[in-house]
């Protein structure tokens, strides 16, 4: 089935709910179809009382432009309405559908005021199955119960947020530049055997990932969205900094070529360094960007900087970095790499325990877009509030394996006070098992560098830390490259501080050595504080990973909701732990574990607050409520709980497991 035959259904799918709501005073749909470059695309015209009331594109997943976000289909679709006098619109693949208010001012994306989810598909073929239309039906018929009172001027739209807004529109202007790259570096590999080899070792010594010959493409496509979206956080944060440094010029790419469109934008970050006399870690060259400035590419970045000029970063919440992270990686790799995103509310929770006073150093070996890293800022700003923003960055340390996760993370910190000189967070893109305790892990520019030429560094060491807070990475071990699998697995080979368990249990989650490997960096009654799947509460391979903490320290508190998912791909049965190092057997035996299982969401358990200060206060006050908990259980409205002692636990076999039942 094509576009056409595809739009023909929903209008008679639609045609026959009209009859059905009377107070619509909608009558019919009609169908037309266009030839446009690249394919086919149909409208949809919804009358009501002799006058077009809504008028939609309707694009199939496999269109070359399908996402319904790209500005040119957003703006094809205000045209075609306002052209035949409709106030409402609507673009869709399919997938999703946008609702556009015509009558809103400003760039096409502000003009969504609602998101309509419908079903996931991928190609035209699929439409060929029967059972698969009727699906389709009914999420285009509950589509039009939505929609339908909106423009018959019944009901208003939800509304979008402005960062939601910012995300989607800028992951459609990515699908150009990242496809563009893709092309050329497929052509260039296979041409010149020697790019082939650069890009192998850019590949593996810099990214550290392991390259499968038979699977180029899949490595090309993966390189191409990385070099893109690392060149994006770099420009993003230029525009955020020319903000506040006025005298910076506006960014523009030349189309001309890519070498003269690498050359200006190179003199735009030396002059964008030597105007701030700072951000050298931000601004330095790095070679994807090289590989990301492509000839046919030129024009969609020019674009992407449009939409980042007409954006202010400063003004975003802090949290929309740490989501951009993960809603602009593709699915499948999110799942490969678990990288998922840790809702801010329960972060927060975490950091309550990790660092009550708001003192001490705290590391996040998987920071992701830097939602660990940011949120102990704010704690940290609100509890020392006379400390400066270079002292708070000297005490957080963050890594990621992802290049454009740990830029991410970077800018989300550098973010929080533009216009500092040494504003460096120390974050590095690195795998957390390639670092030790107190080795060099980084080097930074000396503070008391004399000119921007003078390159000389000073390495950063993870000195001992306050807490570890984290998210792991949720994924099988045997599911990643043999290289990741032995850097892991040598946690366990060497002579520890806090002692390890000589052998895992074979099928043991990649999140367990993050645990072992933490662990070795906390100062003497420091805190692990850890969110993971609950699954390894009741699994073999969990058992070892209880009885370690048993064996080395004071488990604090178990916490899991009922409520609500904490990641953003809701996985049930999360888990927080909050585990303290403990030498003294006597106190680690005699320590009562608070289990918790939450019924309200985090954010009406917190209430309302008015400031920073104010949140942070109603976090402490749960996280107070849940460690005075005593007695062997109890329930309330807002949480369930029972406690038992270690040595209890222990006697029972397997710690938390018996706990939670
Ligand atoms: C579940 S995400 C957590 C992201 C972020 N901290 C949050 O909670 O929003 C896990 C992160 O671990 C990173 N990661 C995977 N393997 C790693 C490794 N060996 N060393 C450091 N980071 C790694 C992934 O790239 C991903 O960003």
């Amino acid at each position: 089935m094509n576009e056409w035959g595809f739009a023909a259904e929903i209008k008679s799918w639609w045609d026959e709910e009209f009859p059905r709501h009377p107070d619509w005073r909608l009558t019919r749909c009609e169908v037309e179809q266009a030839v446009e470059p690249g394919g086919q695309r149909s409208d949809l015209v919804v009358i009501g009382g002799g006058v077009t009331r809504l008028c939609g594109e309707i694009r199939l997943p496999d269109h070359p432009v399908s996402n319904p976000w790209h500005p040119d289909n957003l703006l094809n679709a205000i045209n075609k309405a306002t052209h035949r006098g409709s106030r409402w619109a609507f673009t869709s693949d399919g997938t999703t559908l946008l609702l556009i208010d015509t009558m809103r001012s400003g760039p096409p994306s502000v003009r969504v005021v609602q998101e309509i989810p419908l079903v996931s598909f991928t190609g035209r073929s699929e439409l060929d199955s029967e059972a698969f239309l009727l699906r389709l039906r009914d999420v285009w018929v509950t589509a039009i119960r939505e929609i339908a009172p909106i423009v018959v001027g019944i009901a208003i739209p939800k509304g979008m947020a402005p960062d939601e807004l910012f995300v989607n529109s800028l992951r459609a202007l990515l699908s150009a530049p990242v496809a563009a790259i893709r092309d050329e570096l497929n052509r260039r590999r296979i041409a010149e055997p020697q790019f082939a080899e650069q890009l192998v070792v850019w590949m593996v010594d810099r990214l550290l990932w392991s390259h499968v010959p038979d699977q180029w493409e899949a490595e090309i496509l993966r390189a191409s969205r990385l070099t893109a979206y690392v060149l994006t956080t770099r420009l993003m944060f230029y525009e955020a900094l020319r903000r506040s440094k006025a005298d910076l010029p506006a960014l523009s790419i030349p189309v001309a070529s890519a070498h003269i469109a690498r050359t200006n934008l190179k003199a735009y970050f030396e002059e964008a360094r030597s105007i701030s006399g700072d951000y050298e870690t931000l601004f330095s060259w790095d070679q994807a960007f090289d590989f990301a400035l492509v000839d046919a590419g030129l024009g969609s970045w020019g674009r992407v900087v449009e939409h980042l000029a007409s954006f202010d970063l400063t003004n975003i919440g802090y949290d929309v970095l740490g989501k951009m992270f993960e809603r602009l990686i593709d699915p499948n790799e999110r799942y490969r790499w678990g990288q998922h995103y840790t809702s801010p509310d329960v972060v927060d929770l975490m950091l309550s325990f990790a660092i009550p006073d708001g003192r001490g150093r705290v590391l996040d070996p998987a920071a992701g877009g830097g939602t660990f890293l940011v949120r102990a800022y704010v704690r940290k700003r609100v509890f020392n509030p006379t400390e400066s923003h270079q002292q708070i960055l000297s005490e957080l340390y963050g890594l990621d394996i992802s290049p454009f996760a740990a830029s991410l993370a970077t800018v989300n910190l550098a973010i929080r006070h533009l216009g500092f000189e040494d504003n460096y967070p120390q974050i590095a893109a690195k795998s957390f098992f390639q670092v030790d305790p107190a080795e060099a892990f980084m080097a930074l520019p000396s503070p008391q560098r004399v000119s921007l030429d003078e390159r000389e560094g000073r390495d950063v060491a993870i000195e001992p830390v306050r807490a570890v807070v984290c998210n792991p990475p949720y994924v099988r071990l045997h599911e990643l490259g043999r290289d990741r699998q032995d850097e892991a697995k040598k946690v366990l080979e060497v002579n520890r501080s806090v002692p390890v368990p000589p052998k895992l249990h074979g099928l043991s989650n990649y999140h367990v050595y993050f645990w072992l490997h933490s662990a070795q960096f906390l100062e003497p009654d420091g805190r692990l504080v850890v969110i993971a799947a609950g699954e390894w509460l009741d699994s073999d391979y969990g058992a070892v990973l209880q009885k370690w903490l048993m064996d080395h320290f004071e488990i604090e508190c178990c916490i899991e909701s009922l409520a609500e998912p904490w990641f953003s791909e809701a996985r049930v049965g999360t888990v927080v732990v909050v585990a303290r190092l403990s030498e003294s057997d006597s106190i680690r035996n005699a320590n009562r574990v608070r289990f918790v299982l939450l019924r309200r969401p985090l954010r009406e358990l917190y209430g309302d607050s008015a400031s920073d200060v104010e949140h942070i206060r109603n976090v402490d006050a749960l996280r107070d409520r849940l460690m005075s908990l005593v007695g062997d259980f109890g329930e309330s409205k807002d949480f369930d709980w029972s406690t038992a002692t270690q040595d209890e636990l222990r006697g029972l076999g397997t710690a938390a497991s018996e706990g939670r039942e």
